[in-house]
């Protein structure tokens, strides 16, 4: 039998995690043959649900399923952690940005990321869901000692598969023929979803669809899609974003096909001018593991602009909590 691998999640008794725990347990992170521990992390108030949730865990006899582990105390849960769902962390309700979370939420980052520099796996992948997700990884990830850029990105697979099945939509195909949409920047009302380099069908989407139902229409709609969800639903997207959590943590560890792209949120290392030491979105290729910023794809002037429009947005999130970023990480 193979040796466990430690997957911790935090806000583990939330929606998401909810809808996330199962699945991974059930191999679908990490496949069929893989045994895993599960770490899983609530503040004491939400330990009756936990406690609920791993009753189900125990009915469901999943065979991959190892050991569960139920603690408030972060040094427990990030022990050794290979790879970390963090979810825990304030919602956002109808009529609130994202970044309206910030100051709530950032202080839980700063303390989670010092756990994780302090006894998480030094190879750790650590996947950032709480929002504001590209300011929280950031602030994680500059208070890990020891822990680098290479360990941390944050969600923006929600909205790369937001683009992708509204794209196909519109282009009258299943989502599995279209490929190669960027997010750029921020998982927020700024992001910049762009179709400049993507395909349809082996076909450039930009001669499928209108350019005016791009700039008018697609780019709104995936912007705001997150607030859309809370409108229908009454509270934020809870299946859609567990899957993409899965989708892009599985994309992180296994290798990404060489021709193609994903979108998740990494440090910048200055690549399309944008401000080195932000989390920002980019086009992103994994091999062994390491995920690599695609460089030298032509950006239009309308991009470039848009892309400046959600750096500024991260600049902005970045400066509001630069007491929390002096770390070593
Ligand atoms: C989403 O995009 O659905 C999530 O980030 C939740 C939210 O606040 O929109």
């Amino acid at each position: 039998m193979k040796t466990p691998i430690n997957i911790t999640i935090t806000g583990a008794a939330g929606r998401i995690s909810y809808a996330l725990i199962y699945r991974v347990a059930a191999g679908e992170l990490l496949g069929p043959d893989q045994p895993i521990n599960l770490q899983l992390l609530e503040v004491s108030s939400e330990m009756a649900v936990l406690k609920g949730i791993v009753m189900e865990l125990n009915d469901c006899i999943f065979p991959l399923l190892n050991h569960v582990v139920i603690t408030d105390q972060p040094e427990v849960a990030f022990n050794q952690a290979d790879y970390v769902f963090m979810l825990g962390a304030k919602p956002r309700v109808l009529g609130m940005e994202r970044k309206d979370l910030l100051q709530a939420n950032a202080e839980i980052f700063a303390i989670h990321g010092r756990a994780l520099g302090e006894v998480a796996s030094r190879d750790v992948k650590v996947l950032v869901a709480g929002n504001p997700s590209n300011t929280n990884a950031l602030i994680a990830l500059k208070s890990a000692e020891g822990l680098g850029a290479k360990n941390f990105t944050a969600l923006t697979y929600l909205d790369f598969h937001r683009a992708i099945g509204l794209l196909a939509e519109q282009g009258g195909v299943h989502p599995n023929f279209v490929r190669d949409i960027v997010i750029w920047g921020n998982h927020s009302a700024t992001q910049y979803p762009d179709i400049h380099h993507a395909q349809i069908k082996g076909s450039a989407a930009l001669d499928c669809v209108e350019y005016s139902w791009f700039v008018e229409e697609f780019i709104p709609i995936v912007q705001q899609r997150g607030g859309a969800i809370i409108e229908a639903l009454g509270h934020s997207s809870v299946a859609s974003a567990a899957y993409a959590a899965i989708c892009q943590m599985r994309d992180w560890i296994v290798d990404t096909n060489p021709d193609s792209w994903i979108s998740m949120a990494v440090l910048s290392d200055g690549s399309y001018g944008i401000e080195e030491g932000l989390i920002y979105s980019y086009p992103v290729r994994v091999v062994a593991g390491e995920a690599t910023i695609v460089r030298g794809l032509d950006i239009s002037e309308f991009s470039i602009e848009k892309m400046k429009e959600t750096e500024a947005e991260l600049k902005e999130e970045r400066d509001a909590v630069k007491y929390l970023l002096e770390g070593e990480g």
